[in-house]
């Protein structure tokens, strides 16, 4: 038996995209989602009752990151992932593959695996596909993803096509590597860059393993948006309809609609969080830098047309303040409101799509908040 269900609630008549219920063994999750990104086994600055509070359904979090600090025995000794950070709902943890390639150091890539240098210490280490999954075995989220290579962008046709066909070999060794079966569902990596007869082979390689979920990964890494969609519009009809499917690494609101309008169900992105850090806000209107000179004095919220707990609260005035005294307090309330922006983004989505307006109120968002913001 799976550990997971999805249950298909609505195609949409105009377009791709389609609502949806994924049954995990922490919960149930309404799709099309966004997962705010946990790396270190935390939202950077959030905490599990915040998230809670701004109706996160389902967080993202790291394998290379936890492998490398504090290490997946520890994790597993304290209960596994969901009691080391106290976090009850429903957990991905994505196989360390892409974070190996972006993070470390003097990376190589053999068959059996990657080499690499931890970037904290220097250590000597080595991820293979069957380590990925015995450390995601040991951490325990709901959902698990296969060890994969992202290749960069641009990247010749040769390499990308040796490279997917080794990332369906490892697919293989992840699935049978995979001990919990029952309680952990492993999601399939499809890849084969910005070639469509590769992402096809690759669609067609990974769907005959016989995933319970599968993911589109080697997009946005420098790629232009336009060709993004259209490999995106091109691969998602590749993979079977009663699965669910997960574009990742993708977070901006426009990625947002158009992947959802080509049917994709989850998405996950450091970008709300990051750019809340630096001390920009994704408001109704577009992208606000809080921090600018311009709101000295400006004693509304973030977003008048948000509810979040900032804006109900703190002024752009306060906020900035705090940004630029270096208190901790600004991180968070710029982090709370656009991690509630995203997840506010993706309710009004679904809503959309079940009373069939969902390109009327894309229409609507960027007639606000304007088409040239990320
Ligand atoms: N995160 C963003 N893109 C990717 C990808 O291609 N593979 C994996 N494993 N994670 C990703
Ligand atoms: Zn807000």
């Amino acid at each position: 038996m799976s550990a997971i269900r999805y249950e298909l609630i609505k195609k949409d008549k105009k377009t791709g995209a389609r609502l949806g219920r994924l049954y995990t063994p922490h919960g149930v999750i309404e799709t099309p989602i966004f997962m705010p990104v946990g790396t270190q086994a935390t939202v950077k600055t959030m905490s599990p009752e915040e998230l809670k509070q701004m109706n996160a359904q389902i967080i993202l979090s790291n394998t290379y990151h936890l492998f490398l600090r504090p290490g997946h025995d520890i994790v597993k000794e304290a209960g596994g992932l969901h009691h080391f950070m106290n976090w009850d709902r429903p957990i991905l943890t994505d196989s360390g593959g892409f974070q190996v390639f972006s993070l470390s150091d003097l990376r190589k890539i053999t068959e059996e695996g990657v080499h690499f240098r931890n970037h904290l210490s220097g250590e000597k280490l080595f991820i293979s596909p069957e380590k990925s999954i015995e450390i995601q075995n040991a951490l325990g989220a709901d959902i698990i993803m296969a060890f994969d290579e992202c290749p960069p962008y641009p990247a010749d046709r040769d390499y990308v096509k040796k490279s997917l066909e080794r990332t369906t070999r490892w697919a293989e060794r992840s699935l049978k590597a995979h001990s919990r079966p029952n309680d952990q569902a492993l999601f399939g990596i499809v890849q084969g860059g910005v070639y469509k007869d590769l992402r096809e082979q690759s669609a067609k390689e990974i769907t005959s393993l016989n995933f319970p979920g599968y993911a589109i990964g080697g997009l946005s890494v420098g790629e232009p948006k336009e060709m993004m969609f259209d490999i995106l519009e091109y691969t998602t009809p590749l993979l079977p309809e009663d699965k669910p499917r997960y574009l990742m690494g993708v977070g901006d609101p426009e990625s947002l609609f158009e992947g959802v309008i080509r049917g994709i169900d989850m998405f996950d992105c450091v970008l709300p969080t990051r750019i809340a850090r630096n001390g920009t806000a994704m408001t109704s209107q577009g992208r606000l830098v809080v921090r600018n000179a311009k709101y000295a004095r400006d004693f509304g919220p973030i977003d008048p047309k948000c509810s979040c707990y900032t804006c109900q609260n703190y002024s752009r005035a306060y906020v900035r303040h705090l940004l630029k005294a270096d208190e901790i307090f600004g991180l968070r309330l710029t982090t709370y409101h656009n991690l509630f922006f995203l997840l506010n983004l993706m309710k009004n989505i679904r809503q959309a799509i079940l009373e069939d307006r969902l390109l009327e109120y894309k229409e609507e968002f960027f007639a606000e908040y304007g088409r040239n913001e990320l």
